[in-house]
């Protein structure tokens, strides 16, 4: 999709967000530098080109399958399969010039918190180094939960990491006064003032995934919780600001910038996502769809439409 006819920017003073049904990069390639205050993203791990590469020997043999110079037969021997390497190579170049970007787009008090798993989070770090400069990260969070499976072989793995880049760390936004504060482990403690008041959280965030019997549950797969995006964005940006995520999925960015007073553009390539967002933003005014019509999906349409006049 070419994104360049709707793609309005500055956004109009009336528009809250832009949420875009595009493959990301082709957007990100037409917003002007320095334009966005927080970027959110968590990217899919597998980018669906998945390649199998066998590595094969080839042998002498009377039985072989080949026939070679001179009528000699050959055997082929597969002497193991790069599957996984090449899955991983895939990633960290399909995520590479999309990482550029963010880079480019941050303005100098941008933030950029990258979501990943314990599986791939070390590589990107290494990437995100070389992009943003290691003076410029900041944190790894520690989202931990509870759920699921747990495997008899090796620690029941119940986290997710979370990678805090700044565009430049003199210059970054970090209210830390907005945050909201969590009870004291043990508030006795601390006495009766300190733990009213709670304690600031730490890198390390305890919060359940999403519930799946809960409101907030949107029927998205990899749906995030609204409470680890509402932190970030508290912390992260003023009121007002641009909060983008390029791998919006559900939309839980979105939602959280909007409770809290910030614009959000949203891109996603998958039309399920934008479905999902389309009943999500249900009724919300103000919301700019691009390459996707939402109104299929929607109960409470933005403004009845205007009758025609009988002459
Ligand atoms: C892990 S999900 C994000 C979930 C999201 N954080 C939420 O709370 O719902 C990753 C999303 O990236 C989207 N995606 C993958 N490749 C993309 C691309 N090239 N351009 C835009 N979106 C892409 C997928 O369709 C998927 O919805």
């Amino acid at each position: 999709m070419s994104s360049s006819a709707s793609c309005r920017f500055p956004l109009p003073a009336e528009v809250v967000g832009q949420i875009y049904l595009a493959d990301n990069l082709a957007v990100l390639r037409e917003l002007p530098d320095a334009s966005i205050d927080l970027i959110y993203i968590d990217p899919p791990f597998n980018t669906g080109k998945v390649q199998q590469r066998t590595q094969l020997r080839t042998v002498r043999s009377e039985e072989g399958d080949r026939v070679g110079f001179q009528g000699r037969r050959y055997q082929s021997i597969v002497i193991g399969s790069r599957r996984f390497q090449d899955t991983f190579d895939d990633y960290l170049a399909f995520l590479e010039p999309r990482l550029i970007e963010a880079h480019r787009l941050l303005a100098p008090h941008g933030s950029l918190y990258f979501h990943g798993d314990y599986r791939e989070v070390h590589y990107c770090k290494v990437l995100l180094d070389a992009i943003f400069g290691r003076d410029c990260f900041l944190n790894e969070i520690i989202w931990a939960y509870d759920y699921g499976g747990r495997p008899k072989d090796r620690w029941p793995a119940k986290h997710d990491n979370i990678l805090l880049y700044v565009k430049n760390p003199s210059q970054h936004v970090f209210n830390v006064e907005e945050i909201e504060r969590i009870p004291y482990m043990a508030p006795e403690l601390v006495g009766p003032d300190k733990a009213a008041r709670g304690k600031l959280p730490t890198d390390t965030w305890w919060h359940t995934i999403v519930p799946t019997t809960s409101k907030e549950k949107t029927g998205y797969p990899t749906q995030k919780p609204l409470g680890i995006l509402r932190r970030i964005v508290q912390a992260s940006s003023r009121p007002g600001a641009l909060v983008l995520d390029f791998f919006a999925g559900s939309g839980t960015t979105g939602r959280a910038a909007l409770e809290l007073g910030r614009r959000f553009l949203l891109i996603d390539n998958n039309p399920e996502a934008l479905e999902v967002m389309a009943r999500r933003f249900d009724g919300i005014r103000g919301i700019e769809w691009i390459g996707f019509d939402p109104s299929p999906f929607q109960k409470r349409q933005q403004a009845p439409k205007p009758k025609t006049l009988r002459k």
